[in-house]
């Protein structure tokens, strides 16, 4: 095997089936990084119980759905490695850790947790566990000694404070974390089909799984610009989401259709069409793939284990260098 330039940690919160945000803002990435990189994709079912203690019990399906898509698009278990938060508990432990070695400003200052507060409406019954939301994060980064975390805009602000962390920890104790870097996709962030955030709590995901009929419908659904009512009517396409979904989904015809609908001689209807055939073409082998490995749940948890228990040996490694640093080896 070739040597790799680093290592690479990202994951998300397993909350069930994954949309084309996902997809573009994600996951394709982190598939064409898996060359280059060591890379460990994290199922971040602990992250879940911050806002959604309540749900517990759903968990394991969402992780199953969730990981299902992973496989489809091309996250491949024998290159990379595919771990879940609760079931390596070295991840409760370094968390627990750095929370002592984080000044409280630091939390209570975190754009990201602010605005999940300010979204979910959460101001007077926020729990303990969601102020440390940032520090089980930079515990799950850190345990794996990960260069680079590949995220949206929205987690830059983490991978921000895990950097911090780690400086703290290197300077109070001895230099063993490397400082990560968060690495943004290029792609613009997808908003929704009601052109809000793109979020299954909002019903406006268009999911890999969706068979054409359902895209179709989504589609047809969408806004576009409110100025042009009827074909021949001008349009703006730099204010309408079905157009910012033709940037990319449909780059090859992309700057066509823009000028067509300009003209006032692409109609809605027409365009929307060929928005919907395009996405059904992008996420139709991931769909196909995917049935697969949804009929077969034993092997989809067996690459859960099995990566886990790889990912678990790293971390004990991990926290065996931290205990040492800290000089509490008994
Ligand atoms: N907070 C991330 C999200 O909501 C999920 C996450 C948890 C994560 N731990 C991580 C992402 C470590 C990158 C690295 O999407």
């Amino acid at each position: 095997m070739a040597e790799k330039k680093g290592v690479i940690l990202s994951g998300t919160r397993p909350t069930g089936k994954c949309h084309l945000g996902h997809l573009v803002g994600a996951l394709e990435n982190w598939a064409s990084l898996q060359e280059t990189y060591q890379c460990y994709f994290l199922v971040a079912d602990l992250h879940v119980l911050t806002t959604g203690f309540e749900k517990s019990a759903e968990i394991p399906d969402n992780t199953f759905e969730m990981v299902c898509d992973w496989l489809a698009v091309g996250l491949d278990p024998e290159r990379s490695t595919f771990l879940v938060q609760s079931l390596i508990s070295e991840h409760a432990e370094l968390n627990l850790i750095l929370s002592m070695i984080t000044p409280m400003p630091w939390v209570e200052r975190n754009p990201t947790i602010k605005q999940m507060i300010a979204d979910m409406n959460l101001a007077d019954k926020i729990h303990f566990g969601l102020m440390g939301y940032p520090i089980l994060q930079a515990a799950d980064i850190l345990l794996y000694r990960a260069d680079l975390v590949p995220v949206g805009e929205d987690q830059v602000a983490h991978v921000e404070m895990t950097r911090e962390i780690a400086r703290r920890f290197n300077f109070l104790y001895k230099s063993i974390f490397p400082e990560p870097r968060a690495k943004l996709t290029t792609t613009p962030r997808l908003l929704g089909t009601d052109g809000k955030k793109m979020s299954k709590s909002l019903g406006n995901c268009i999911y890999l799984s969706d068979d054409d009929q359902t895209i179709k419908e989504k589609v047809r659904q969408m806004i576009t610009d409110p100025q042009k009512v009827r074909r021949g009517d001008p349009g703006r396409p730099e204010i309408c989401s079905v157009y910012s979904y033709h940037e990319i989904f449909n780059t090859g015809q992309a700057g066509e259709i823009a000028a067509e609908c300009r003209s006032g001689a692409l109609g809605c209807v027409a365009c929307k069409g060929m928005l919907a055939a395009a996405i059904s073409r992008r996420i139709q082998p991931v769909r196909e793939r995917r049935i697969r490995y949804s009929k077969d749940r034993n092997k989809v948890m067996e690459i859960l284990f099995d990566g886990s228990k790889a990912a678990q040996a790293v971390a004990r490694e991990t926290m065996s260098m931290v205990r040492q640093a800290m000089g509490m080896k008994y």
